[in-house]
């Protein structure tokens, strides 16, 4: 019997429709598009506006579309693991809210929390369980409400962090397409420079921690890029040579939309050409678990079967690491 890989079947991204541009920044933080956009390379993000709307509200349209979109019956779905750094609550997880929602009655579902890399490593342990041969049909959900967690006074953070995220479907391929090979790392003494400090079991939230502005993300961001440079190129290349493929095999680079110049670093390093990279920062800014999923439905019409995608990711932990995979079906 053919070797059973995971493949990506289906698509789908969901982008809030407000949409939060540098102009707008300006009028809140001392800052300007010019400064904004040269460091970044973003030019706007969009905000989930409303109240009582959580991180499932953006993950729930794109679920549903993409069961449509593979004509998929919900009962039909057999996990459902949702990257985030964004829960609705603590718990339960906002899987098992986003499952009931959208009618996936027989999945069982879970959150896979690894920052800026959760997608990354959602669908690696998504793609375990479909290798075994158990498992036909899982949904891998990466998608954050930043907004949340961002300190509107604070020009460091406010400017690169967005609300969004998508969906895909992984189903077994005997082809030998989907996904060929993962390259997953972490590093616990990275936690210092990107974290939220207050709200976890350490220290809950009091009125203290409140005023004191612990609950939202703090970030030094230098460290950060520096050592996302590092990563996201190191692991990129890694996985490029251990598969034996050269820059003319890659079809795409999927990078963590982060910041333009790391992507652009990642890119130089594997020698791969601007016009191979995924890029839409300057629209959605960085949605976290959302910007690989979203970079995928964006650019979904331009793939085909055969395809060699590099998935690449950074984030808070730290966390970074390099999916390849052979893209597994052409534009519909
Ligand atoms: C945050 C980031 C854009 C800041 O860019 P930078 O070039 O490192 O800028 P610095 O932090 O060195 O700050 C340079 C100056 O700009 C100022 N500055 C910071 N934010 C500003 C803003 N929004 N507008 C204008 N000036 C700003 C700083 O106060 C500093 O001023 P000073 O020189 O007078 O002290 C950059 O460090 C970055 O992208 N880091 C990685 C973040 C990331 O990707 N996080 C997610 C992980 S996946």
């Amino acid at each position: 019997m053919s070797k059973i890989t995971a493949a990506i079947t289906g698509v789908s991204g969901y982008a809030p429709d407000y949409v939060l541009t540098n102009q707008e920044l300006e009028t809140m933080v001392d800052t300007n598009d010019e400064w904004i956009v040269s460091r970044t390379g973003i030019s706007e993000r969009r905000i989930l506006k409303g109240e009582n709307q959580g991180t499932s509200a953006i993950a729930i349209p794109a679920v549903l579309d993409l069961l449509k979109k593979t004509n998929t019956k919900p009962e039909e779905v057999d996990l459902i693991i949702c990257a985030t750094t964004t829960p609705d609550m603590v718990f339960p997880a906002t899987a098992n809210i986003i499952a009931a929602e959208t009618g996936l009655v027989n999945a069982f579902g879970y959150d896979l929390q690894a920052a800026c890399s959760g997608f990354l490593f959602a669908l690696a342990t998504g793609s375990q369980f479909i290798e075994t041969g158990k498992y036909k049909k899982i949904i891998v959900v990466g998608a954050d409400k930043m907004s949340a967690i961002v300190d509107y006074t604070d020009r460091a953070t406010c400017i690169i962090f967005g609300d969004g995220g998508g969906a895909v479907m992984l189903e077994p391929n005997t082809e030998g397409l989907g996904i060929q090979d993962s390259l997953l790392k972490s590093d616990g003494t990275g936690a210092q420079f990107l974290h939220m400090k207050a709200g976890g079991s350490r220290r809950p939230a009091t009125q203290e921690t409140v005023a004191a502005r612990e609950h939202y993300a703090y970030q030094e961001g230098q460290q950060v890029f520096k050592f996302a440079v590092k990563g996201m190129a190191d692991v990129s290349a890694e996985v490029m040579e251990r598969n034996n493929l050269t820059a003319d095999d890659v079809a795409w680079l999927v990078p963590h939309q982060a910041n333009k110049r790391i992507i652009d670093a990642t890119a130089n390093r594997m020698g791969v050409g601007s016009e191979k990279v995924m890029l839409n920062i300057q629209k959605y800014g960085n949605t976290t678990s959302g910007t690989i999923p979203l970079c995928l439905w964006e650019y979904e019409p331009q793939l085909k079967k055969g395809d060699n995608l590099i998935l690449a990711a950074f984030g808070g932990g730290f966390t970074w690491g390099a999916i390849y995979l052979k893209w597994a079906y052409d534009p519909k």
